[in-house]
């Protein structure tokens, strides 16, 4: 039997019966997707979601990348009423929070609350959800309710600024101070020295971050290597997305000034199925258990940033989003189509979508401004971005110029991807297109994926 299918349908009520299609011949499907940002991982979920059977993108406010895939729309991601008259207006059926602050601030809770926007499918938790990264200290005592792995700590502000004290002489050195909110992934101080612990405390508590510091987490220092395990729940079902480690400092051999991220390799060498399996069980299934047992209704990604301490998994810090620039490397080796898995999400039935993850693997590699992670300037025209060949480049800071050039447009300016069999051979491609992208003061860093090559499997 033939069928078309429009799928901006309601939630629950006209839903895809994705039991019932199979097998049947499907003339047209459209879905109309709103991605919410602006960077490299806006670029990467929409490239993904663009290939999705009748997938159209539009996507708010977007970069010159985006406009490649699908259609930029001039809206911020803060102006919920202006996001609102676009999804009724263009039929929007689903809807892809990129970034943490939307979701911290309560998009969610909006789309739920208004009687007109119920209807659109919206991936990402609501504002109580988004605490697990919006306030350290909730996730703390979130994974302290539920069992889950992670470094012993204190939380402390003026009143118990003395147990705070006192907490840091029982540890050893390195200390670290979080602040608790969110504070554009600065918020984390690692000291080597217990003076020097005492005395940013107090600094922190003083507004060295603002408000966000106004408490601070004290924890024990992990020592191991990092990974960011990225989860897609439905609050019933999940799916584990591939994983992936970041690059988070700006220099070769990761020295210098943490960044929003250097690169990505995707899958992880020392993530093994059996380290995998410890994730699932003391972690992925504790913090799925928690967030039912709370009554928090969380579909959407929850990235696990962990440390890997001797092959056991400990959780470093939740994200409520995808990871940047991992999606940028994850989201090529997902196979199949990705509108279908989101809107399965959206809808509770992620267990009736077929997932695969391809045996490849990605490498990414950013390409920044020059002075980034401090001052840089913006507006510098891109060229070779023509030449590029078996490779994506993820836009994540450019815009066009009033010519129509593609001109750098933040700090981090271009991701490229490439994949291989092996990481040698995803790093040999993915640097034969790097070298080909110029602008003045490029940077990027020429070691990503080295270390991995290194580390035995733990
Ligand atoms: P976060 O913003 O919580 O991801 O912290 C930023 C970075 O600080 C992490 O990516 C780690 O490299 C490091 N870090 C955070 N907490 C710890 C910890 N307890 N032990 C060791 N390193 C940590
Ligand atoms: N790559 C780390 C982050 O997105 O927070």
């Amino acid at each position: 039997m033939e069928q078309i299918i429009m799928y901006p349908g309601e939630v629950g009520k006209d839903a895809v019966d994705w039991k019932a299609i199979q097998g049947q011949h499907v003339t047209a499907v459209v879905r109309n997707i709103l991605v919410l940002g602006s960077g490299g991982r806006e670029h990467a979920l929409a490239w993904k979601l663009a290939q999705g059977e009748g997938a159209h993108v539009f996507i708010a406010p977007g970069n010159a990348g985006t406009a490649e895939v699908g259609t930029n729309v001039n809206i911020k991601v803060s102006d919920l009423g202006g996001i609102k008259k676009f999804c009724l207006d263009n039929e929007i059926g689903l809807v892809v929070v990129g970034p943490e602050q939307p979701l911290v601030d309560g998009i969610v809770d909006y789309f739920k609350n208004d009687e007109q926007l119920q209807k659109v499918r919206i991936i990402g938790p609501d504002r109580r959800g988004a605490q697990l990264e919006g306030s350290k200290a909730y996730a703390k005592e979130f994974m302290a309710r539920n069992g889950i792995p992670t470094a012993r700590c204190l939380t402390v502000n003026q009143a118990n600024l003395k147990d705070g004290e006192a907490f840091l002489r029982t540890l050893q050195a390195p200390y670290v101070l979080k602040a608790d909110g969110l504070a554009a992934g600065k918020g984390v101080l690692i000291l080597e020295n217990l003076d020097e612990a005492i005395s940013e405390l107090g600094n922190m508590l003083g507004g060295k971050f603002g408000t966000a510091s106004a408490t601070v987490v004290i924890e024990e220092f992990l020592s191991g290597i990092e990974c960011s395990v990225f989860v897609l729940t439905d609050g019933e079902h999940y799916v584990l997305l591939p994983e992936a480690k970041d690059y988070k400092r700006i220099g070769d051999g990761d020295k210098g000034l943490n960044t929003g991220g250097m690169g990505a390799v995707s899958p992880v060498p020392f993530c093994t199925p059996d380290f995998l399996q410890k994730v699932e069980d003391r972690i992925v299934k504790p913090t799925l258990k928690g967030l039912k047992t709370e009554n928090i209704d969380y579909k959407g990604f929850i990235f696990l940033g962990l440390m890997n301490c001797g092959g056991d998994p400990y959780v470093i810090e939740y994200n409520v989003r995808m990871g940047d620039p991992e999606t940028e490397a994850v989201m090529t080796r997902i196979e199949g189509d990705f509108a279908d898995l989101l809107y399965a999400c959206a809808d509770g039935c992620l267990d009736q979508v077929h997932y695969a993850k391809s045996p490849l693997t990605a490498v990414t590699v950013m390409l920044v401004s020059g002075g980034y992670p401090e001052a840089y300037q913006k507006g510098k025209v891109m060229t070779g971005l023509n030449s590029l060949k078996d490779c994506v480049a993820f836009h994540a800071g450019t815009a066009f110029n009033a010519e129509g050039q593609v001109v750098t447009a933040g700090g981090r300016v271009i991701a490229v991807t490439a994949q291989g069999n092996s990481i040698l051979e995803a790093r040999e491609k993915a640097y034969e297109n790097v070298v080909k992208i110029q602008f003045e003061g490029e940077n990027h860093r020429h070691d990503i994926g080295l270390d991995l090559l290194l580390t035995p499997h733990s």
